[in-house]
């Protein structure tokens, strides 16, 4: 039996790829923060399909579940693991609180290296494959989204060396490199922003009020003319079962064309691309 594990399944890309993979026979360990959360997934999918409780700034949690998958696996050890949990914070950089940063790259970087040292022996002894589910902002920088920029930046760093580094061990490393997806993020993005927002001292405002509203209200519209997530899923798949996985998925919504846009143009140019589609044009 081909098991795998996921990350931050309760919603979104990490719930339609557990299901997706859960439909293709594996035997899914589906990570979540919360027990109702597993619940409800379990009544999705098939009798295999096992909630594990995984907070990746969590190392208890972490080694809880991996643990459990190892007892569960035995010898034959496990064919993936998808990192795919994430959060997004957006502020200005000029008022980010460095705590908040910090927490951003745990969640968003720190913590999937945390998980797959735990889980590299098993995924070892299956010539098992890392999925990381990094962004279009792993490439490309967005105004007001640093902490994201940033993380996502370092996952894309942190996977081309794992996979240099385990590439010769039989552990593929790829990476899922999402545009606009009709997830939950979107409207949390939303949400957030508005509170930041509010959080401003009134300089901040001035200067970044208007740019801020304007990015999160074309996030917002994403969340319903983006991809689903389902198309995310598929990439997963075929990362995890194709016998010629790529290194890199471009996949949904703008992905391809934003990606190919930043090889080919000058910076300057890029910057007024992603100005015109963010909504932040801003005189110096
Ligand atoms: N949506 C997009 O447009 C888009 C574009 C590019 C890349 N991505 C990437 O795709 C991945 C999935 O995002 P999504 O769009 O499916 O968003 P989502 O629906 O908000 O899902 C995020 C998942 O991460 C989990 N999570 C958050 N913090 C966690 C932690 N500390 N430990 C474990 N799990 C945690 C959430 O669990 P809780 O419910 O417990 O919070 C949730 O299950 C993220 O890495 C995101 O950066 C998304």
């Amino acid at each position: 039996m081909r098991a795998v594990v996921i990350t931050g399944t309760s919603t979104g890309i990490g719930r339609a790829s557990a299901l997706a993979l859960d439909e293709m026979g594996m035997h899914v360990y589906a990570g979540v923060r919360r027990p109702e959360d597993g619940d409800a997934l379990r009544s999705s999918g098939s009798r295999r399909l096992t909630p594990v409780i995984i907070d990746v700034t969590d190392t208890a949690s972490i080694r809880a579940a991996r643990d459990l998958v190892a007892e569960r696996v035995g010898d034959a050890g496990l064919t993936g693991l998808v990192n795919n949990a994430g959060t997004t914070v957006p502020c200005p950089a000029a008022y980010l609180p460095l705590d908040v940063f910090r927490r951003q790259l745990e969640i968003n970087l720190t913590g999937h290296l945390a998980v797959i040292q735990a889980f590299l022996p098993l995924l070892r002894a299956a010539h098992g494959r890392i999925v990381n589910v990094s962004s279009v902002g792993g490439r490309v920088g967005a105004p007001l989204m640093a902490c994201y920029a940033a993380a996502k930046h370092g996952l894309e760093g942190l996977s081309d060396s794992l996979r240099l580094e385990l590439g010769p061990l039989g552990v593929h490393v790829a990476v899922i490199e999402p545009g606009f997806i009709a997830s939950a993020m979107p409207g949390k993005l939303e949400r957030d922003a508005d509170a930041w927002l509010r959080q401003l001292p009134q300089e901040g405002r001035d200067t970044y009020g208007r740019q801020l509203a304007a990015i999160a209200a074309k996030v917002g519209k994403e969340a319903t003319t983006g991809s689903p997530p389902d198309v995310v899923a598929g990439a997963v798949v075929h990362a995890l079962t194709s016998s010629r996985p790529r290194v890199r998925y471009p996949v949904g919504a703008g992905a391809k064309r934003l990606l190919t846009l930043h090889r080919v143009l000058a910076d300057r140019w890029m910057d007024r691309i992603i100005g015109h589609a963010t909504g932040y044009s801003m005189k110096p």
